[in-house]
């Protein structure tokens, strides 16, 4: 029983000195576990004379008390140094968080950044905006605008197809029918948004943006001279007032006359560099005078009117000086403007 008495001291004592949580727990099962020091204490207590009981077990029942309590206290001193190290490693520091996020604040992507430069010129002009479906049928994106089923026109446009003959819209053209069909002239409308084909390289995205306007006006007023006031002031608008335009006779089946424009290079200032191919000019947009065709499709009788094209991811790169058109699309926050 002394014997015992001292070992239930020892390990009393040691238990003062521990450090951790497993120690701990190897002390707790050592003294107070089902075959612990105690409970043989108290099996050796049962053999005891009566006269000796009383004096032992209460002996044995002060020492348990003392574990007891030294017991709890250094589990709750263990158990607030284990959160403590917690709270330190696993802290979330503002402080760093701002700093990350001030030096990688998000900015508006190149493509709608000049989506709005765009839309900002033609609605000062009394423009309306409007929009139109990724999904349309063969009559909106083609029939109506003067590209019959046999028009070798279709050929320029590679199309993503779906089973029931509707597709993936190649151009945001059907807005203009479907603006038409909906509305009477007079109509000044652009138009932006996504549009597909089944491209891709340095230079084509199956998925692209285009912006494209029209003007429609009763009796025969609307003229090529019109069409070339507005898009001088537009492409000012966008790159400059030292820029300057050229129309070269083109052709679209929508349109007739019909012109691609060019913009003097504002990389060489027209001398001729690697950017326009030595020419001094860059293609930036298509245009022309409404093909009668057009209108008949519509139900339009006396009008006449204008409509102009252009790719916005076009007009972004050569403003910023984008050379690879898939950056716009690989989310690297480099490319920034
Ligand atoms: N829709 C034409 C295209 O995608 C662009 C365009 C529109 C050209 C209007 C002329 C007039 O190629």
């Amino acid at each position: 029983m002394q014997e015992l008495k001292s070992q239930i001291k020892d390990s009393i004592n040691k238990l003062k000195e521990v450090e951790n949580a497993e120690l701990l727990e190897t002390l707790r099962v050592e003294i107070s576990g089902k075959k612990g020091l105690f409970t043989k204490a108290y099996a050796k207590i049962g053999k005891l004379e009566s006269a000796l009981k009383k004096e032992v077990a209460s002996e044995i029942n002060e020492l348990k008390k003392e574990f007891e309590s030294i017991f709890e206290g250094k589990k709750s001193e263990i158990e607030a140094k284990i959160l403590e190290s917690k709270l330190k490693s696993e802290r979330l520091d503002s402080s760093l968080f701002n700093a990350f996020s001030a030096s990688r604040a998000g900015s508006i992507h190149p493509v709608y950044l000049m989506r709005d430069m765009i839309i900002d010129y033609f609605t000062s002009l009394n423009f309306s905006l409007q929009d139109g479906g990724f999904v349309e049928d063969d009559f909106h994106n083609f029939e109506a605008l003067n590209m019959p089923k046999s028009h070798p026109a279709r050929d320029m446009q590679d199309t993503f197809y779906f089973a029931d003959s509707m597709l993936l819209r190649t151009h945001t053209s059907p807005i203009q029918i479907r603006t038409m069909e909906t509305h009477k002239p007079p109509i000044r409308m652009i138009c932006t948004g996504a549009t597909f084909r089944r491209d891709y390289d340095l230079t084509h995205s199956p998925m692209f943006h285009q912006c494209e306007g029209l003007l429609v006006e009763s009796g025969d007023n609307i003229s090529f001279a019109n069409l070339k006031a507005i898009l001088d002031g537009f492409v000012k608008h966008i790159f400059g007032d030292d820029v300057s335009l050229r129309f070269r006779s083109s052709f679209f089946p929508f349109t007739e006359p019909s012109a691609e424009v060019d913009v003097s290079c504002m990389f060489c200032k027209g001398g001729g560099c690697r950017v326009c191919s030595g020419t001094g000019f860059l293609e930036i947009l298509g245009c022309g005078v409404v093909d009668s065709n057009v209108f008949k499709a519509v139900g339009y009788e006396d009008v006449s009117g204008y409509a102009f094209g252009m790719g916005i991811e076009r007009l972004a790169m050569l403003k910023w000086g984008i050379n690879d058109l898939r950056s716009f699309y690989e989310t690297d926050l480099r490319t920034r403007v």
